[in-house]
This record gives structure tokens, sequence and C-alpha cells, in this order.
């Protein structure tokens, strides 16, 4: 990979104007208003891809937004890497809180990222991260020294739970077939400390509204006489965690995987300081499930979060009003075999069981997915292992990662193959907060580091 290392110093600023170019497409899956701004953003992967040499390459029109797709078949005796990613990002709200424009990539340091970091939208999740893979083929494919398949599948509706991508890979297995499928979409511990995340939350989410009187109510004239949703809602919430944190939803723990004390021990050896923790989130004490440490309460622990509370009177000044609904939001992070559409149910049972009769509950589902463990005694898992060593020059940490990617149960399902999350962001790159960024050490160090998986894995 002499050539490609070479080809990927020389290029370095160009690799820098494309994802530029990318950030400053507002594609917001969750937002209509921003539909053609997504459908441009795939329209701009799709150059991309192109320009990198891959044949192919097809905008896949869907239910939703695109997809795209592209691939490079070198020898179909070869094995074929299948790279997923998404060009679609989070809502930049709320915008008064950027130092600068959300899309208009800005390059800053930090204290994370001396050599500067791409302030965007998307900088870490995921454009950034889905074009370290779109340079690092394209030098192989430049310089003749791409040595195996590769296939390249980009969604516009990760953020909102890959509805479409599912029927997609569905429809679409013969053209997808591939022996690995490689991500990056999710983090590093540090940049001095590589590793590789080995399992993922899954993840229910519903949307809750308490229903009182048929109208707002004077809050004196019939304040005390009838139930206030806000009130009530508020109560319910409170009793979903009993005072040692469980979620008290019957039957949420039966399929949490109970880890053995050694599996415990090897997961907190991760490197982790709750002092630096605590400190770059001004928080006095960390908080969770009784018995737990920080890095298990993320990792291997599901969790019960109200995402979002609304009713009443919210404005300027004080208006005397008793409500006459009240509404959340609220995620439920899964781990181990709890199943996202039994949690569901087991939630809406138990959440309207909590309401007095004075109240009407109503429980909308969203989108959901299942948790998803990667073995890491494979040969792709080696080849990640690998790479990363070589270009670090550290060993590298396998790590459970707390958020969630919904397809990636899906691939191992469908596709039938094994999934690596080798991601290169940072926690405290602050993905889908304001000031979102990514370090120009980590797109870099992506790109260089990719080619090695390659012939790794291919070797
Ligand atoms: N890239 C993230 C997931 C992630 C981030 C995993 C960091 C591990 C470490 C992804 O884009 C994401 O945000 N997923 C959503 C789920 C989706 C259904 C909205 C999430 O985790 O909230
Ligand atoms: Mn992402
Ligand atoms: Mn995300």
């Amino acid at each position: 990979m002499i050539k490609t290392q070479k080809y990927i110093q020389e290029n370095k600023d160009l690799f820098l104007d494309d994802l530029k170019a990318l950030l400053r497409i507002p594609s917001v899956s969750a937002d209509p208003t921003f539909k053609k701004d997504v459908k441009d953003a795939a329209k701009a992967v799709a150059k991309l891809l192109k320009g990198a040499g891959l044949k192919k390459v097809k905008i896949n029109k869907t239910k939703g937004h695109p997809i795209v797709y592209g691939e490079r078949i070198v020898d179909k005796n070869l094995p074929t890497v299948l790279i997923y990613g998404h060009y679609d990002v989070q809502p930049a709200d709320p915008i008064d809180l950027w130092d600068t424009p959300p899309f208009e990539p800005t390059i800053k340091k930090t204290k994370n990222h001396p050599q500067g970091a791409v302030f965007a939208r998307g900088a870490a999740d995921d454009k950034g991260q889905v074009l370290m893979h779109v340079q690092a083929v394209k030098a192989m494919i430049a310089t003749k020294e791409l040595p195996c398949n590769v296939k390249f599948m980009i969604e516009g509706e990760e953020e909102v739970g890959s509805i479409h991508l599912g029927i997609f890979c569905k429809a679409n297995r013969k053209q997808l077939a591939c022996d690995v499928v490689l991500i990056s979409d999710t983090s590093i511990i540090g940049n001095k400390t590589p590793s590789i995340t080995v399992g993922l939350r899954g993840l229910s989410y519903v949307e809750v509204e308490v229903v009182g009187p048929n109208r707002d109510l004077h809050s004196g004239v019939y304040g005390g006489a009838v139930a206030n949703p806000i009130n009530i809602l508020a109560k319910m919430i409170a009793q979903l965690h009993d005072k040692n944190n469980k979620i008290t939803i019957p039957g949420f723990y039966d399929d949490v995987k109970n880890y053995a004390k050694a599996e415990r021990a090897a997961l907190n050896k991760a490197p982790f300081s709750e002092t630096k923790y605590k400190k770059d989130l001004q928080i006095k004490e960390v908080f969770g499930e009784k018995g737990y440490t920080t890095i298990e309460r993320t990792g291997i622990r599901p969790t019960l979060d109200v995402n979002g509370i609304w009713g009443g009177y919210i404005g300027e000044g004080a208006k005397t009003v008793l409500p006459s609904a009240a509404f959340a939001k609220i995620s439920m992070r899964l781990v181990s075999n709890q199943d996202p559409a039994k949690i569901t149910k087991d939630f809406t049972k138990y959440f309207k069981s909590l309401a007095p009769k004075s109240v009407k509950v109503k429980v909308t589902p969203h989108h959901g997915g299942h948790p998803a463990v990667t073995p890491i005694d494979s040969k792709e898992y080696r080849a990640a292992e690998a790479a990363m060593k070589k270009t670090f020059k550290k060993d590298v940490i396998p790590q459970m990662g707390g958020g969630s990617i919904p397809i990636v149960a899906l691939f191992e399902q469908v596709l039938k193959v094994n999934v690596v999350l080798m991601g290169f962001g940072l926690d405290s790159d602050v993905i889908h907060s304001p000031n979102e960024h990514y370090g120009l050490f980590n797109y870099y160090r992506g790109i260089e580091t990719i080619p090695y998986f390659f012939e790794q894995y291919c070797s």
C-alpha cells in the first residue's frame, strides 16, 4: 500500500475540499423542508463515488430518501467488502448555540484537536467518516492497489431509523452480496487510544400523550378538582424508575444478558477517567443504575430516558392555565436480546396501567432497532485491529458503544455476514449537538487506515 499512502499524502487538501463541499448541503432527513437538500447530498455522494472510480453508481429512489450505491469488482473470486454509511444529518437546532453556522464548515483548533477540526453538522456523523472510505478507495483504485472488491451503500435515513433501507436490503440481497460490512459511524476512545466498537444498543422510541379535560381550563376556577395532565404525566414518568434507578416495566430485563464477573472486569479495563468525564460535563456526580460502572451503564445496560416533554403554557411570563393535555418523547436503549417490538408493547401496557381514570393515555411508537454485538475472534475484526495498530502504533481496545445503528442487526440477519464498526470519531466531537466537529487528524487517520484493512482482510 506504499503507492496508496503516497497518493493520500499528496491529496490531503483535495480530500478536505470534498468534505467541506458535502457539509455545505443541509441534508436533514427528519425535516421535510430539507427534502431537496437530502436529494442533492445523495447526488453529491454519487458524484464523489464516480470520481473515485466506482462503477454502476446509482441513486436508488425509495419511499423516503434515496440510497446511493456504487461498486468496483476487481475479480469475482476475491472477497467483497461492503461499506455502509449515511449522508443524512440530525437537525442543527438549537441554531443559536452554534459558534459558527452549522452548514458553513469552519476549521478551528480545540483541546482534543490541536491540529484543527472541521465544525459543521454531520462532520463526524457521518459525512466525514463516509468520505474517508471514498477517499481511501479512490487512492487504492488510482494506484491500482485495490486488493479486492468493494461495494458502497450510503443511505439518507439513518437518523430517522433506516426504515426503507431494510426493505432495500431484503429486495437486493444479490447485488449487496459481500463477505463483510465495514462501517465508520462510531467513536474511538481517544486519538492516542484506538478502539473498535463491538456492540451497539438497540432502540425503542415512543411518544406519549396524556389527555385530561376536553379544553384548557382556568387553573383557579378548576384547579384542584380536575386532574392536571402535566402533573399526572410527571408522576407516571417518575414511576418508570425505582430508587436504584432500575426500570420498573415488568419483564423489561428478561432478555438482558447478565455478564460474568470476568467479562465485566475486562470491560472495565478500558481507559476511562470518571473525574475527566464529570469535569467535561460539569456534573458533580455520575448517575444511573445501582451496581454498575459508567462504562457498563452505557455499554451493557438498557436505559429509559425522556427526550422531550411539553404541554401547557411555556411562553413569556405567567399564564394561569390547567392544560388539557401533556406530551413526552421517551427513548429506551436496548441491549443483548431485548426485542424493540416487545419492549414497546411492554412499555405501552405498563405506562397505561400507571394512569388514573381521570386521564386518557395514548402511546405512539416511533422507529426502533435491535441491539447488535460483533465478534472479536473473527477474521474481519482482526483485520481492523491490525490496520489500526499499524497507523496508531498502539494496541486496539474493543469497546461497547452506547449509541444505535439500527441497520447493523439487519445486515447480520439478511446479508449473513459480520459487521466491523471501525469508527474514528471522538465522543467529544458532540455529534447531534451544536458545534459538532470532526478532527482533521481523525479524517486523515481514517483514510490512511482503511487501505490497511483491505490489505489485511483480502490477503
Ligand atoms: N452514528 C450514530 C450512532 C453512534 C454514535 C453509535 C456514536 C456509537 C457511537 C448514529 O448516527 C445515530 O445517531 N443513531 C441514532 C439512532 C437512530 C435510530 C436515530 C442514535 O443512536 O440515537
Ligand atoms: Mn451516524
Ligand atoms: Mn447520528
